[in-house]
């Protein structure tokens, strides 16, 4: 059945939705990473990562830009497709970039391009409910849709900065609406970023669908980290859910395992890297 993995000589078949569906069924923490290229897109699959993201992230840590809004979908289709020739078994889910996705017809156009041209099994968009057409376009052509909520790093100039989200009881309220609206449209995943331990349960407890974390606290079903973090290769001040899995390491390889362990294992994200 799986012809081009056997001759590849993996055995263990690769991840798909249902895949990541039975895992937060059967409460199997999913543990996710970011990837730009194929020799650390191989490493972090060989890891065990089961989820690899092409995130737009890739601005910040690959182009050195500021923030993600530079990004274009040229960007993003270029980097999908190395990644994509190092996974053997992980699930690739690729970024739509800033103004990418403004109408149903230009997310449309661009999914099918990331998929098509990328090699992406998942596109990833920023937004709440008002995203809401968008994500029932795409399911209705089938294409798999992570939907980011939470901190959206897209609308930094909008939010004024990279700043916790649903930390008032209004605005968290609304946050859980807006996952259960995306997951209603469609979404198979939500991803929810920067936001109190409380508010990741609470998005966790109202959706079927797989909610991975990032600084969402332990609650939720998977956890992502940006790689260069994870490697502890970013410079600067970084926010308060990063581990540099590096310090306890002796290969990079063996801090993607490390880091897949804790994940899978709950050890992280321990209280320190948690917003309450
Ligand atoms: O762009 C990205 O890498 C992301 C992750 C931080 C979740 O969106």
């Amino acid at each position: 059945m799986y012809k081009q993995l056997e001759q590849r000589g993996m055995s263990q078949p690769p991840v798909n939705v249902s895949t990541l569906a039975k895992m937060k069924a059967e409460g199997e923490p999913i543990a996710c990473l970011t990837a730009y290229d194929a020799s650390f897109a191989n490493m972090v699959d060989q890891a065990g990562t089961d989820l690899v993201l092409v995130g737009d992230s890739l601005g910040m840590v690959i182009q050195g830009c500021d923030t993600t809004v530079p990004v274009t979908v040229e960007d993003i289709i270029y980097h999908t497709r190395i990644v994509s020739r190092g996974l053997l078994r992980a699930f690739l889910v690729a970024d739509m970039p800033f103004m990418s996705y403004s109408s149903p017809e230009q997310a449309l156009e661009n999914a099918v391009r990331l998929m098509q041209e990328g090699g992406a099994m998942m596109v990833k968009l920023e937004g709440g409910r008002g995203q809401v057409k968008i994500v029932e376009t795409l399911t209705r052509h089938d294409i798999p849709v992570c939907a980011h909520i939470g901190l959206r790093p897209q609308s930094v100039h909008k939010i004024g900065g990279f700043k916790v989200q649903g930390r008032d009881s209004g605005q968290a309220k609304k946050m859980v609406e807006d996952a259960v609206a995306l997951q209603d449209a469609g979404a198979d995943i939500v991803l929810l970023e920067c936001v109190p331990s409380e508010v990741g349960q609470a998005v966790r407890d109202a959706v079927s669908v797989p909610v991975i974390g990032i600084g969402a606290g332990p609650a939720v079903d998977g956890q992502i980290l940006v790689l260069y973090d994870v490697l502890g290769i970013t410079q600067g001040r970084l926010p308060r859910f990063v581990q540099n899995f590096m310090t306890e390491a002796d290969s990079l390889m063996d801090a993607c395992v490390k880091y897949v362990e804790a994940v899978k294992n709950k050890t992280y994200p321990a209280p320190e890297h948690c917003f309450s």
